[in-house]
């Protein structure tokens, strides 16, 4: 697998390494240069990002005074989502809802049936929230 560490600090340091100890192919991105003589790293976050199947995330999140501060994640979501060709349109929140013939009614019925021997809360947030998205933004053709 090709994955992507965003942020090489302590942690994205050492989880890239493990990765790598299970035969990943890691590529280190940071905002900051760092001294990684033994592995790949970029300062090129397209690169870092449009080249690996999977991003892990290890900013910063301070806490401050009112809370947890999420503004680097943030600020790296907001990168991924707009350089990444995979992301955004159909990918992220701001996508169209799945629509088609079937999906939406084979969820439905899905729900209905399992409903009856466990709490399928997962499928069920997923049509809620695919309903959501098609009020707001319509329907993916
Ligand atoms: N260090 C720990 O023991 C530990 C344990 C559990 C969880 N965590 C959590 O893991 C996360 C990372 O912690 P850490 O200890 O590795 O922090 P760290 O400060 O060692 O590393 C964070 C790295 O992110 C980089 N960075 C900042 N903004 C960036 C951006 N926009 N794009 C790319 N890189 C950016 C910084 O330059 C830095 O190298 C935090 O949420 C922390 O709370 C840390």
């Amino acid at each position: 697998m090709k994955i992507s560490i965003i942020g090489s600090g302590f942690v994205g340091t050492a989880l890239g390494k493990g990765l790598i100890e299970l035969g990943n192919e890691v590529i280190f991105y940071d905002i900051i240069d760092k001294d990684m003589p033994n592995f790949t790293f970029t300062k090129d976050i397209n690169h870092a990002i449009e080249s690996t199947n999977i991003s892990f995330i290890c900013v910063p999140t301070p806490t401050t005074p009112e809370g947890i501060d999420l503004s680097y994640i943030k600020e790296v979501a907001k990168n991924i989502v707009g350089l990444d060709p995979r992301i955004g349109k159909y990918g992220s929140v701001h996508g169209k809802a799945f629509g088609g013939e079937c999906l939406p009614k084979d969820l439905k019925a899905f729900v209905s049936f399992a409903d009856k021997y466990r709490n399928v809360r997962l499928l069920k947030a997923v049509d809620e929230i695919n309903e959501e998205i098609r009020e707001k933004y319509g329907v993916r053709e």
